[in-house]
């Protein structure tokens, strides 16, 4: 029926109207280097089918989508819009809500974005980012879900449910797009769009598994990223974007281009222009042109040069009118739109405690020095911190439509709960030169002198200190790579001024990235990584610090003690001369460390505190031979809450192939669980392994396992765990 329908529609079509559907146009240059010239007028006229980035009232956006209705078929329009985290509601940053490892609360966020995204027009977002990162210098890693394949694509397959729901028809769906295919979260030294290099094996084992994961999982759409893939950018790869998507994963959407990449096909230096650049493009498999227009300008010209042909073109269109006949469009081009319905759905107080619940999960307790955390309601408290009472620094870059008024900044979150709070600001938010003038204010260092003179008089009245500290929003995300990912240096003055009057200090994390904190771990008795929280950052904050929520999250991303360890990961190879900890110099001083560095992280993988303590048991194994390419294994693990309070713990199991026919990692995440417990509850969780968590990529990148030894772990993050041993034969 499907088919019919496009094949009949396609029928009536010429072929300027054919490639107006590649054309994705964008009024606004909001994320990225410039607006299209007369956006609305190329939609009135027809060259245009597409739209992206158009921000306003729902009213606006409606009048906008009409438009089609002036074109002689009235095909609607892709309509869409970087709907990241939330629209209006907005929950933590995608690194954040990550660290909660909750697939069903992190599809109920994605959810919540596409009710209040659809319910003002949009029927299209620009999510999920599934880049695998491994470099905090990189700006955007705050907009993935970290370092791991495989909590990576459990993170993935979340969000395509939530956004497209169960049918792609349904109203209240937005078609999601994966990005940015592929590779893009390993640029070079962490410089955005610069290029990237690694083997087929690196790529297939760790980097390409989310992608397909969202693949899989039912995605409409998928967009080529920025880099270039063995020396062809990603947007003319055939072997991406045609070989490996849709030949060996059956891709059936369509690919949109990332911003201007096509024309960028030049600067990359393998098309002499723009009309080669699209040809090159289209050829790969490219189906739609983001803001370059190079389709638009060339397709033509390279069909009558028998460039490019018209089945090329065809196959594109068709797949673009499959999305949209997917999404139901051309029964109801507006779908959920609608200003009344909008108002009563955006910031609803069900998405808000989405939302409340979505902050909690996310943040991660890094350090609780003699329980200084919970506070106690009766403490009276010092808060300091340029960003303790600033609403729209609780969002990201990209929350563009977020609503900043409605944000509960920590300050009033805190007061909600609690009376006795002095507030200063106690330091500018910066002194880089980069970001002086950007941010609020700029740097002096007298009137920085005064600020902290202050915030030392606040904590001298008071019994703890609770300084809120960090990047602001312009720090991270795209185009916003940096080289120091420290604290701001004003603000660490500040933090070390109040550590030298001898009140406890609760350091509060705001801010998108890994941060180097090696320096500023002394100065914090206590440290909350609160990363992006969104709408209810102030309430969530204050539910942890009182103690009301135990914090959970764990760390998706490795914290580096310094740049230099850059990139750091847990699932690294073990080299020839591995490196014992502790062990250097002497006959030791030929293997794989740093002079002035340790190996390990300040902060490891699946790292992440709580109020309450648990005690893991031994790890028991259905057996320790086992046979067979359908044969089973079971670990059994008893968790125990040892301390106060009630607790959730996420429980991770790690496997390691210590003898192969190719090196493996030291550690690969294969499971998780979470589970609450009572103070004193006990509970036994049991892991079923089958061949297929022994798999791997083997040197002809056959997917298969081979039999031998294996190492098996269990434990509360990647480097504290428990062992096992076990052996599988065929
Ligand atoms: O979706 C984004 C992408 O992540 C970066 N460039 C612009 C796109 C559309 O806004």
């Amino acid at each position: 029926q499907r088919d019919a329908f496009i094949k009949a529609l396609m029928g009536k079509m010429t072929i300027a109207e054919k490639i107006a559907q590649l054309n994705l146009v964008t009024p606004t240059s909001k994320t990225g280097p410039f607006a299209t010239k007369n956006a609305f007028l190329k939609l009135k006229d027809g060259s245009a089918g597409n739209v992206y980035s158009v921000m306003g009232e729902p009213d606006f956006i409606h009048e906008k989508a009409m438009l089609a209705d002036s074109t002689s078929l009235k095909i609607p329009f892709l309509n869409g819009l970087d709907i990241i985290h939330g629209y209006k509601t907005v929950f933590p940053i995608p690194l954040g809500l990550s660290c909660s490892w909750d697939s069903i609360l992190i599809e109920q966020t994605a959810r919540v974005a596409a009710i209040e995204g659809s319910a003002v027009g949009y029927n299209w977002t620009f999510s999920p980012m599934v880049d695998i990162t491994r470099d905090p210098r990189w700006g955007r890693v705050m907009e993935g879900a970290g370092e791991d394949p495989y909590l990576g694509s459990v993170v993935a397959r979340a969000m395509i449910k939530g956004y497209q729901g169960d049918d792609l028809k349904s109203e209240t769906s937005l078609m999601a797009c994966v990005k940015h295919f592929a590779l893009y979260g390993a640029a070079e030294a962490g410089r955005d769009y610069n290029t990237t290099d690694m083997s087929r094996l690196t790529m297939y084992q760790y980097y390409l598994p989310p992608y397909k994961a969202a693949i899989k999982a039912g995605a409409g759409s998928i967009m080529s990223s920025f880099n270039d893939i063995d020396g062809v950018p990603a947007t003319a790869n055939k072997w991406l974007l045609t070989d490996l998507l849709r030949d060996e994963w059956g891709f059936k959407g369509f690919v949109v281009s990332d911003y201007n990449c096509i024309q960028e096909l030049v600067a990359h230096g393998v098309a002499s222009d723009y009309e080669e650049a699209a040809g090159k493009a289209l050829i790969a498999g490219l189906d739609m042109d983001m803001a370059s227009e190079s389709f638009a300008g060339s397709c033509q010209k390279l069909l009558d040069d028998g460039k490019i042909t018209i089945d090329q073109i065809d196959a594109a269109c068709h797949r673009i009118l499959e999305a949209k006949y997917n999404l139901g469009l051309f029964e109801n081009p507006y779908r959920n739109f609608d200003p009344g319905k909008a108002s009563t759905v955006l910031l609803c107080e069900k998405h808000k405690q989405v939302a409340k619940e979505a902050a909690c999960k996310s943040m991660v307790l890094l350090k609780n020095e003699n329980q200084t955390l919970p506070l106690s309601r009766q403490s009276k408290i010092a808060l300091v911190g340029p960003l303790a009472d600033v609403q729209n620094q609780m969002f990201s870059m990209w929350s563009f439509r977020g609503e900043t008024d409605s944000i509960v900044t920590i300050l009033n979150g805190l007061k909600k709960q609690q009376n006795k709070i002095v507030y200063t600001e106690g330091s500018f938010i910066t002194d880089e030169p980069v970001f002086l003038g950007k941010s609020r204010g700029f740097y002096n260092d007298q009137e920085q002198a005064e600020m902290i003179a202050k915030a030392i008089e606040a904590a001298n009245q008071s019994d703890v200190i609770v300084a809120v500290l960090g990047e602001t929003s312009n720090m991270s995300g795209e185009a916003k790579s940096k080289t120091d990912i420290s604290i701001p240096n004003c603000q660490r003055q500040l933090l070390k001024a109040l550590k030298a009057t001898g009140k406890p200090v609760v350091l509060v994390l705001i801010n998108g990235r890994p941060l180097t904190l090696t320096d500023d771990l002394q100065f914090a008795d206590a440290i909350l990584e609160a990363w992006r929280p969104g709408t209810m950052a102030g309430d969530a904050v204050a539910d942890v610090l009182f103690g009301k929520y135990n914090p959970s999250g764990k760390l998706t991303m490795t914290f580096p003690r310094s740049v230099g360890q850059i990139p750091i990961y847990y699932n690294h190879k073990n080299t020839g001369r591995p490196y014992v900890d502790g062990q250097r110099g002497g006959i030791m001083k030929f293997n794989s460390y740093y002079l002035d560095e340790l190996n390990s992280p300040l902060f490891p993988f699946g790292y992440g505190l709580n109020y309450t303590s648990f005690r893991y048991g031994e790890i028991q194994l259905s057996d320790t031979l086992v046979t067979g390419d359908k044969g089973k294994l079971t670990a059994k693990i008893t968790v125990t809450n040892t301390g106060n309070y009630t607790g959730e713990e996420t429980v991770q199991l790690y496997l390691n192939d210590p003898v192969a026919s190719l090196v493996r990692p030291v550690k690969e995440l294969k499971k998780f669980q979470k589970i609450y417990l009572e103070p004193g509850e006990s509970k036994e969780l049991e892991f079923e392994l089958t061949t297929e968590d022994l798999k791997f990529y083997n040197h002809d990148l056959q997917w298969q396992w081979e039999p031998g030894d294996f190492n098996l772990f269990v434990g509360t993050s990647s480097s504290d765990v428990k062992v096992a041993q076990f052996n599988w034969q065929k």
